[in-house]
């Protein structure tokens, strides 16, 4: 049994002298929002006896109703960020702006506090996705600019999964991982109240058959999408030879750790509902934590056409279509857009 503990300090035991600072301040992040995940967790065991159901009667910079645990998750890891000494600033799905931390900081913080918020009151999973990425004005305090960053200059990235059971994935950058573990599971004990290794190397198939879509969209959609799930629906005697089946979680937490765990495809596409909306999905603190998850574990994730993690920022909440999975079938997607 290999705990959280155990594994990040057998990664700095390893650690040259070159990166070791970087990776024991990535490493102490890490740690600081898994110790809020599980006080997220302890809250969401207790659900209604916790009074953490319902509306918080706000809403976030997005227009979105804020639950009363996005406002708690987003506070507890708010507080947490800021005081860790490796942390220059955090950037969240419900603050407007970005907030300070420490100026001597190394790290930026971008997080999505609970992601899958109607799931809730309703007891399904939700969870918390994060992505760090490096400071580079130390000694100054930050701005929403010093976020604006690539997904591939991210330096780790990562989510705890709130479900039956809780559980956290994460993958430092290509160049940090020393160890070469790719992505890496650990499940929280709930005896010890540790997290304990389950998995690494995680690697998705090229091809799958099952696919993760919200499909009330499909007349908002663009004429590839439709066609894609066309092709899909009619199976087996279709032009793609083979069924498929749907699995929606409705937490993207949720959907992305099945395909870790199983491969599929999950697509969140462009549609015509609101024009000025690239996509639903977030590109800082969702789409691109995702990407580099999905990357590492030898899948795909763009926005139909375009690599996610290549997109140059101008907004630290702006939206993106995602498309991300087994690896053949993101880019026959892409091949239909591209016809
Ligand atoms: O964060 C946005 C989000 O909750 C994702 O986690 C999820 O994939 C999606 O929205 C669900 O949206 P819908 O309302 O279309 O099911
Ligand atoms: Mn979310």
């Amino acid at each position: 049994m290999t705990t959280l503990n155990d594994y990040f300090q057998n990664y700095l035991t390893n650690a040259s002298a070159t990166n070791k600072t970087e990776i024991a301040a990535v490493i102490n992040v890490i740690d600081t929002i898994t110790t809020v995940g599980k006080e997220i967790t302890e809250l969401l065991r207790k659900g209604a006896l916790a009074d953490i159901h319902g509306e918080a009667g706000a809403e976030n910079v997005q227009g979105e109703q804020q639950k009363k645990l996005d406002v708690i998750a987003n506070d507890l890891l708010l507080d947490a960020l800021t005081a860790n000494k490796y942390c220059a600033g955090v950037a969240s799905e419900e603050l407007d702006d970005a907030t300070a931390a420490n100026d001597s900081g190394e790290l930026l913080v971008l997080f999505d506090p609970l992601d899958g918020s109607s799931n809730i009151d309703i007891n399904m999973p939700t969870g918390t996705i994060f992505s760090i990425l490096p400071y580079h004005n130390q000694g100054q305090s930050v701005s929403n600019n010093d976020f604006l960053q690539k997904g591939t200059d991210q330096l780790a990235a990562g989510y705890l999964l709130y479900g039956s059971s809780a559980m956290l994935a994460f993958t430092l950058s290509e160049i940090l991982d020393i160890n070469n573990d790719g992505v890496v599971m650990f499940s929280l004990n709930p005896s010890s109240g540790e997290f304990e290794l389950v998995k690494k190397n995680i690697a998705i198939e090229e091809n799958t058959k099952e696919y993760a879509i919200n499909a009330s969209n499909y007349r908002h959609w663009l004429p590839p999408m439709q066609q894609y799930i066309d092709e899909i629906l009619a199976g087996s005697t279709g032009p793609r030879g083979k069924n498929f089946n749907t699995r929606w979680v409705a937490a993207m937490v949720g959907d992305v750790h099945r395909i870790l765990c199983r491969g599929g495809i999950f697509l969140y596409p462009k549609d015509t509902k609101d024009p000025s909306k690239a996509g639903k999905l977030r590109l800082m603190y969702e789409a691109n934590p995702m990407s580099l998850l999905i990357e590492r574990a030898g899948g795909a994730s763009t926005d139909a056409i375009n690599r996610i993690m290549d997109y140059a920022p101008t907004d630290i909440h702006q939206r993106v279509a995602v498309v991300l999975g087994a690896k053949n079938e993101v880019l026959h997607v892409k091949h239909l857009h591209n016809l």
